[in-house]
């Protein structure tokens, strides 16, 4: 009886400090965007939540402005596993992924509410099953960072004004479809490159959205903006495939719901913000606003962009069809 009784003993205080650690989980999540940026907020707050729901066994550490690197590095350490999650760009996805260009479709909704409905559908989730296969990650849930808009350092009156200037774009075949398709230069460049690249002259425009412009002051080299709304701007929040094969059916359900809360509430406060963030950029000394520009100033672009895009993926019709139901 009291050999048993000092096996098992011994036993059990070497595995429950073994348990523990393997429960005791520092995710470490990467991100483009800089610390004041929505993303980086939820992100932290996802933190909190997740301390809360796993009665303290997880945490968040965070690593903003690129620090780890690009977004197309930070996919590769999530494939290896040197990088628990991260919160990037639909964009960055779609060389992988080519479904995911759907969501980049130019005009592809009309208002932010409406681009909220298309991140939260089954469509858009659907997608998300690709992504194991295709970049050894696993995708928790969507949000945004608002509308694209363009910003010039000279004005604009045609579309014929914008023919050969270099637009600074996000990295992804299909933006670059659709700034080649206006005959503009597109020069892709990673978010942490482009205030300089503005201030030095390198790029003549941008490609971005309300509150990218806000946070970095991109009008201080950029005097003209045209509100386009012209795409959504996804963020995908991404996990590890092989940190989430490591949790517990139970663990994998409290990551799960926290990124999913704080996607919601990103998305939420984009749509609640946008308008907010739209006066205030009217607002700023020396910026010259053209507003509601729509569509019909690139021509037929959308059915150019959706004849090359259709070929590539069946998202681009489901979407548009998605978003004709709304
Ligand atoms: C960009 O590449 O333009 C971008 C990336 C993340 C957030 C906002 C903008």
């Amino acid at each position: 009886m009291n050999r048993t009784f000092t096996i098992l003993t011994a036993l059990a205080t070497a595995i429950i400090p073994i348990r523990a650690i393997a429960q005791d989980r520092d995710f470490r999540v990467g991100l483009i965007t800089p610390p004041v940026h929505v993303w980086n907020q939820e992100v932290e707050a996802m933190g909190e939540t997740l301390s809360e729901t796993s009665d303290g066994r997880m945490s968040v550490t965070a690593f903003p402005s690129g620090q780890l690197g690009s977004e197309r590095t930070m996919l590769q350490q999530l494939q290896t596993g040197a990088l628990d999650m991260a919160w990037l760009t639909t964009a960055g996805i779609t060389v992988r992924v080519p479904d995911m260009s759907a969501l980049h479709a130019p005009f592809l909704v009309d208002n932010i509410e409406d681009a909220a409905k298309v991140l939260r559908s089954s469509e858009a989730r659907e997608i998300l099953d690709a992504l194991p296969k295709a970049t050894g990650t696993v995708g928790l849930c969507y949000a945004m960072t608002g509308m694209r808009q363009l910003l010039t350092k000279d004005p604009v009156a045609s579309a014929q004004d914008l023919d050969g200037k270099r637009f600074r774009i996000t990295p992804a075949p299909p933006i670059q479809t659709f700034f080649e398709m206006f005959g503009a230069a597109p020069a892709p460049m990673p978010l942490t490159q482009v205030y300089d690249a503005l201030a030095n002259g390198q790029i003549d425009a941008i490609d971005m959205d309300h509150e990218s412009i806000i946070n970095f002051g991109y009008h201080d080299h950029a005097k003209y903006m045209m509100e386009t709304n012209h795409q959504i701007f996804g963020m995908v929040a991404l996990i590890s495939g092989r940190v989430w094969a490591q949790l517990s059916d139970e663990d994998k359900e409290i990551v799960q719901a926290a990124a999913q809360k704080h996607c919601d509430q990103t998305i939420d406060r984009f749509v609640a913000e946008e308008q907010g963030k739209l006066e205030k950029l009217k607002g700023v000394e020396g910026l010259t606003m053209t507003e509601n520009v729509g569509a019909e100033f690139f021509g037929d672009i959308v059915e150019r962009w959706d004849a090359e895009w259709s070929q590539k993926t069946p998202y681009v019709e489901r979407l548009r069809a998605l978003v004709a139901s709304f």
